[in-house]
């Protein structure tokens, strides 16, 4: 069977990316045709406007997908809320997950009100982020971010796409957005900030002496020697009069990759949390399944 990833997956984060989460409350099949159909809407905008580069996802949450028959992938859960005291991950649900990037914020504002304008009544848009690169691709914390990411075509296709089996061509995506604290985090001594992260400012290095309690310390896991990895395609986002912050998005064909990092950085393995969070609080928390282009279009 020929599958193809959904076409946000396998590319690097364009430098503007819009992530849309929605909750069904009308007409289930219109919504899906209208999915169906901005795979063409975003073909035509490429064709206008060649250096755009406008790719899309588009993910369910496992109430959604139960509905279509088509079995539920193995491993497939829910977002477990996290944490306890300050240190806390929400789960806020959502039915469907639109993931967009492109070279052009114009063009994903646009796509999305092509996607939106015939729905409007059968969908509430629950969390809607803009987010951008920020200088050399670094978080608002003034860190590169992505330093570790799989960056070949060939590992990110191993590391986030379902080899085989029915749901093959498919992929989980986590989605979680942090507001920062920036002021707190302004107020942190560098070499502090890099022992939060595990990595150098300037550049990203990574520390001889990773603290078990930083950032890297805490989602860096390995089993039987082998890295956990996902793809992550996160921006920050956000206003300086307002919330600002990362929007967290990456895909995986394991689900559970994404558990076991969340477990360890809300202190849920050893007691321990991630010292990030003190800067950092999670105000959504999601899980959704990406189907093969395939199996979208036969919804
Ligand atoms: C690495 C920032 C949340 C998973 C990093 C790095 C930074 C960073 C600066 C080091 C450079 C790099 O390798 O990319 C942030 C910020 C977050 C956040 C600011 C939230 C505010 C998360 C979450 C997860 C995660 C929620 C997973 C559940 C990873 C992974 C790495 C990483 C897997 C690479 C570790 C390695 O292999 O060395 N992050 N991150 N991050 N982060 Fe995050
Ligand atoms: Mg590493």
């Amino acid at each position: 069977m020929n599958v193809t990833p959904q076409s946000a997956i396998l590319p690097e984060a364009g430098p503007y990316s819009l992530v849309c989460v929605f909750n069904l409350v009308g007409n289930r099949d219109k919504v899906v045709r209208q999915c169906q159909g901005l795979f063409e809407v975003a073909e035509k905008l490429n064709q206008q406007h060649v250096s755009a580069c406008v790719r899309l996802s588009f993910g369910f949450g496992k109430a959604f997908w139960q509905q279509f028959e088509k079995g539920c992938p193995n491993d497939f859960e829910e977002f477990a809320p996290l944490g306890s005291g300050d240190v806390t991950a929400p789960s806020t649900g959502g039915d469907l997950l639109l993931h967009v990037h492109s070279n052009r914020h114009d063009l994903n504002f646009h796509l999305l009100s092509s996607f939106l304008q015939p729905i409007a009544s059968e969908v509430e848009l629950i969390d809607e982020t803009n987010g951008f690169r920020y200088l050399d691709a670094r978080d608002l914390t003034g860190f590169i971010d992505g330093t570790e990411n799989p960056k070949k075509q060939a590992a990110r296709h191993e590391v986030a796409i379902l080899p085989e089996g029915p749901f093959a061509g498919g992929s989980f995506v986590m989605v979680q957005r942090f507001v920062h604290n920036l002021p707190a985090w302004h107020a942190v001594h560098v070499a502090q900030q890099e022992k939060i992260i595990g990595r150098t400012k300037p550049d990203s290095v990574e520390l001889d002496e990773v603290p078990a309690d930083s950032h890297v310390g805490r989602v860096d896991l390995k089993e039987a020697g082998k890295g956990l990895k996902i793809v992550r395609h996160s921006l920050p986002y956000g206003t300086m009069s307002g919330e600002h912050g990362l929007l967290f998005i990456a895909y995986c064909a394991q689900q559970r990759n994404f558990r076991e990092m969340l477990s360890s950085m809300y202190g849920e393995k050893d007691g321990q949390t991630d010292k990030l969070l003190d800067f950092t609080k999670a105000v959504t928390g999601a899980y959704f399944f990406v189907p093969s282009t395939e199996m979208l279009m036969q919804l």
